[in-house]
Parts: C-alpha cells; structure tokens; sequence
C-alpha cells in the first residue's frame, strides 16, 4: 500500500549525508504504487523529486516538496543466441545488478562495477567508468509518464546518449520516471581492459586472461583504493564533469600548461582531465571545515562528517573560481544542486 510520510528527514537517502527534511516522502515498489501516487491530490500542489540512490545530489536546503523514492525490483534475463536481454527494475541497486550479471556469465557491465546509485538513474546521466558508458549495453528503458500516467518505451535512438548526457536530463527533464531498463549483454565476454589501471592491477594479480569476474574485481579494486566509500565518508562521486573544450581553447591551455591531462573525444574536441586541474591548483585532499577533496581523487567532494550543503557548494565555487584563473576553463558541476 503506497504510503505518504510528512517531514522525513533525508539523511539515509543521500550518498552526500546531508542532513535536511522533506515536507513529503514517498517509496514506490512497483508501477501500479506510482499510478496510486499521480492520483493523488497532493502529487497536484506539491514539486517532485525524483530519487534513486540519492547518489548524485547535493541537498542545500530543505525541500519544500514530495520526495519519490523508486524501489522497483526484480531482474530477468532471456537468452538470444549469444545476446542476452536483461532486464532490471529501476530500484535495483547498481552494484546488485552488475553482480549479478558478473555471476551468471553475462558480459556487458563488468567496467562499471561499484558505481554507486540504481538501475534507473543510470541512463539518465549515462554513467559510465573504465572505458565503458551505460549506452554501450543499453538497450531500451520502460519510463512512467508523469502527465498521462502511461508506461512508454524508449529505444536507445530515444535517449540522445552523451557524456554523462542524456534526453531525461535535457528535453524531457522532469516529464518522465524510469522504471526498468533493458541492457543487451553477451553470453560471450568481449573484454575491455584498455583502460590503463585495469591491465596493470589484471598483470599484479597474475592474470593473462582474464574473465568478467576478474575485470570486475580489479574495478572495484582500483574505485575501493581511489575513491571515499560513501557509508563512511559522504560523497556523490565526481562532483564535476571533465570539461570538454574546442581545439582552439585547448591550444591555449596546452601553451601555458604542457604537461595538462587531456584525451581527444570523437567529436574532435578535447577533454580534460578536471581531477589534474583541481589538483594543480593546490585543492586535492584539502579539508575546509567539515567539507573538502577527497585526499586520492581531487573530482570527489566530500562530506567529513556534519557538512551543510552550503558548505559544500561553496567549496564548489572557490573550485570553480580557482581553475576558471589558473586555466580559463570553467568546470560544471556534475551533481545535481537542489
Ligand atoms: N587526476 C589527477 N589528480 C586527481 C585526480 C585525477 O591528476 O586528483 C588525473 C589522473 O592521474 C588521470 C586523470 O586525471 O590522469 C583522470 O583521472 P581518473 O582516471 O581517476 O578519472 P576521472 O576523469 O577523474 C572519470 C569519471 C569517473 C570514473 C573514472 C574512471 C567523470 C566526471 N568521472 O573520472 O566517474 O569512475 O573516470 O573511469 O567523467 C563519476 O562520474 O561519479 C565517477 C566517479
């Protein structure tokens, strides 16, 4: 029975930590709990958030609205030859499913281990680590549709996949809710270790040839060793997006910077690495107050241990501030600010 609690505090439902209240909360466990809530009168008067791990938001405020959190379960496969169709709910927890996955032998996800958050956040910023984005396996993704109440279904074409991009944080922004997705993996593993710290943690281990379950194992080897573990230390993973500038842009920076980090995209510009620009600019593992870096990866913010949001985002900006002088580049945040 969908149940509707007042003034809930949203600390367990953020990876951040952040302490702050919702007028409104909401768990919904299956589509017909989400048709229950969009009858209701009060869905009419109030704003919605939508929230699956609560990994990729930043709370400053309290928030004056309804809080949905998606808790949709249930995982099935079906086997076409070498190809296999999964399908998760949008509540699944990412890393259960990748498990998953790894277990029965379906190769597809294994570089995206250990990327905290759900099943149906990850189509919407197109997530993505070591080499492989969430578009690489999509397949399709059934998505509630707040106006009409019906369940619509959106082929990979639909979803305009960019970097950390995707059609339901653009155009459509706050018109639809995920509520499963469909990945096409393979019964054959097509392994991706070209990612350099995947090889050299596969060569320590003494593994030539290695399976999914070894390539998930060095991921999250190498994401345990570089990055904080949100259950202890508060954090939505990289806070800002590497900037992707224009040719000429770079040509500057790369005058007055030889040594800058920076990777070719296909779009012929350039992207750079803004952990190496943060870090140049004295910011990695810096603590200020209860916030700061994290001390391996300057990309992560993170929360000590009683930081506001406002403390964070104002570290944001002295961030922002600071790499925008040293290197003319502007960084955009990443997470989503509320
Ligand atoms: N670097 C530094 N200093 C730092 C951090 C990084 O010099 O403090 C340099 C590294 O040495 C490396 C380069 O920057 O040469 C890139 O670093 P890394 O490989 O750690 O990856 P990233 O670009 O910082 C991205 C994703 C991560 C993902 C990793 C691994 C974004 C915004 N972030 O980080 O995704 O796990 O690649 O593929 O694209 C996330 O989105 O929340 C996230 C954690």
């Amino acid at each position: 029975m969908l149940q509707i609690q007042e003034n809930i505090s949203l600390k367990p439902y953020n990876s951040f930590g952040i302490d702050v209240k919702a007028s409104f909360f909401a768990e919904i466990f299956s589509e017909s709990d989400l048709s229950a809530l969009f009858k209701n009168e009060l869905v009419k008067t109030q704003q919605l958030f939508i929230i699956g791990g609560g990994s990729n938001v930043l709370f400053t405020k309290n928030y004056e609205g309804l809080v949905v959190k998606i808790s949709i379960k249930g995982i099935q496969s079906e086997t076409k030859g070498e190809q296999v169709l999964v399908t998760a709910g949008a509540g699944e927890v990412w890393n259960d499913f990748v498990n998953y996955c790894v277990e029965h032998g379906f190769a597809g996800v294994e570089n995206l281990s250990l990327i905290p958050g759900t099943v149906g956040a990850s189509p919407i910023q197109n997530i993505g680590a070591y080499g492989v984005e969430l578009k690489d396996v999509f397949e399709s993704c059934t998505a509630f549709e707040i106006k009409t109440g019906k369940i619509k279904t959106f082929s990979y074409a639909d979803c305009h996949f960019g970097y950390r991009e995707s059609i339901f944080k653009g155009e459509l922004k706050g018109q639809y809710i995920i509520t499963s997705v469909t990945f096409s993996l393979s019964s054959e593993a097509k392994i991706n270790t070209s990612y350099g710290a995947i090889e050299t943690e596969l060569h320590q281990r003494g593994i030539e040839n290695p399976g999914i379950a070894d390539v998930s194992a060095a991921v999250a080897h190498i994401r345990v060793s570089k990055l904080p573990d949100p259950s202890t230390i508060g954090n939505a993973g990289s806070f800002f997006k590497n900037p992707v500038i224009e040719k000429h842009e770079f040509a500057d920076v790369v005058a007055k910077h030889p040594d800058v980090v920076h990777y070719a995209t296909s779009d012929d510009k350039i992207k750079l690495a803004a952990g190496w620009l943060i870090e140049q600019c004295g910011w990695k593992g810096k603590v200020v107050g209860q916030t700061g870096t994290w001390k391996n990866q300057a990309l992560v913010l993170v929360n000590h241990g009683n930081a506001t949001g406002t403390e964070v985002y104002n570290f944001s900006e002295q961030i922002i501030d600071s790499v925008k002088s040293t290197f003319g580049v502007t960084l955009e945040r990443e997470v989503n600010i509320l």
